[in-house]
């Protein structure tokens, strides 16, 4: 079945402006799709949810960069990050929500990038070519909030290294088929309504061109079964 991973990167829940975009446009995807589709959330800052990327995690992955045996306290740590991989790699399609913290992403969103992007697993390395991305043939949208930065506004009112770093990360692991929103109901703005309006109104743009890419998928997997 075809599967949308949801990847909730605010711990806000029913405070959160991202969230709320996010699920509006999933629904707005479910009702426009001919075939029902599985939608998976991950909720980045619920407990226990990402194992920790550490000391015995990151020697684990520089063991598969130079070649060498993992120990068996590695191949767990390893273990551990490959489950978290594997969910990402079994979805067709992404929607992301993401608060601007502090100039970049949270950092749950920064721990769950540090897990699964990994040599042969989301990335190769060719020593003379560079790097490729393997997640290839997968579809994102990614809604961006932030409370002070909006486009435009003056450097003393912050920068935005969130949404430039996620874009960068979706493309670094192979998925170029990528739509990004932002809405920003900034202390600045004296028109958040009318701005999550505008905001809500190009996420129902994007829906058509996702919901029949989630159909095609769904249409090969039924003529590959
Ligand atoms: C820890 C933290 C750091 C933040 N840092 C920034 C920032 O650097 N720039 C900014 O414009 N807003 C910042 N904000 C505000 C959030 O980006 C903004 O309120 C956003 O809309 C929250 O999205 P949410 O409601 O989905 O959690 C920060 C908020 C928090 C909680």
């Amino acid at each position: 079945m075809t599967t949308l991973l949801h990847i909730n990167a605010s711990p806000r829940y029913v405070h959160s402006d991202s969230l709320a975009l996010a699920r509006y446009f999933i629904d707005s995807v479910q009702d426009s799709t001919q075939d029902s589709f599985e939608v998976d959330t991950l909720n980045l800052f619920d407990d226990g949810v990402l194992p920790v990327f550490g000391r015995t995690a990151a020697a684990a992955k520089m063991a598969v960069f130079s070649g060498q045996e993992q120990t068996t306290e590695q191949i767990v740590a390893w273990q551990s990050a490959r489950a978290v991989f594997d969910q990402f790699a079994a979805a067709d399609a992404y929607v992301f929500n993401i608060p601007m913290w502090n100039s970049g992403v949270p950092y749950a969103l920064k721990q769950w990038i540090d897990i699964i992007t990994q040599p042969g697993w989301s990335f190769g390395f060719d020593p003379e070519k560079g790097y490729r991305g393997l997640m290839e043939g997968k579809h994102a949208l990614a809604i961006h909030t932030s409370g002070v930065y909006a486009p435009g506004v003056p450097a003393a009112f912050g920068s935005d290294f969130s949404s430039t770093f996620f874009a960068d990360w979706l493309n670094f692991v192979g998925i170029h088929d990528a739509t990004h929103v932002r809405f920003a109901p900034t202390v600045v703005n004296g028109d958040v309504d009318g701005t999550r309006k505008a905001a809500e109104s190009e996420l129902s743009e994007a829906v058509t061109a996702f919901a029949s890419k989630l159909d095609a998928i769904g249409n090969l997997q039924l003529a590959n079964s």
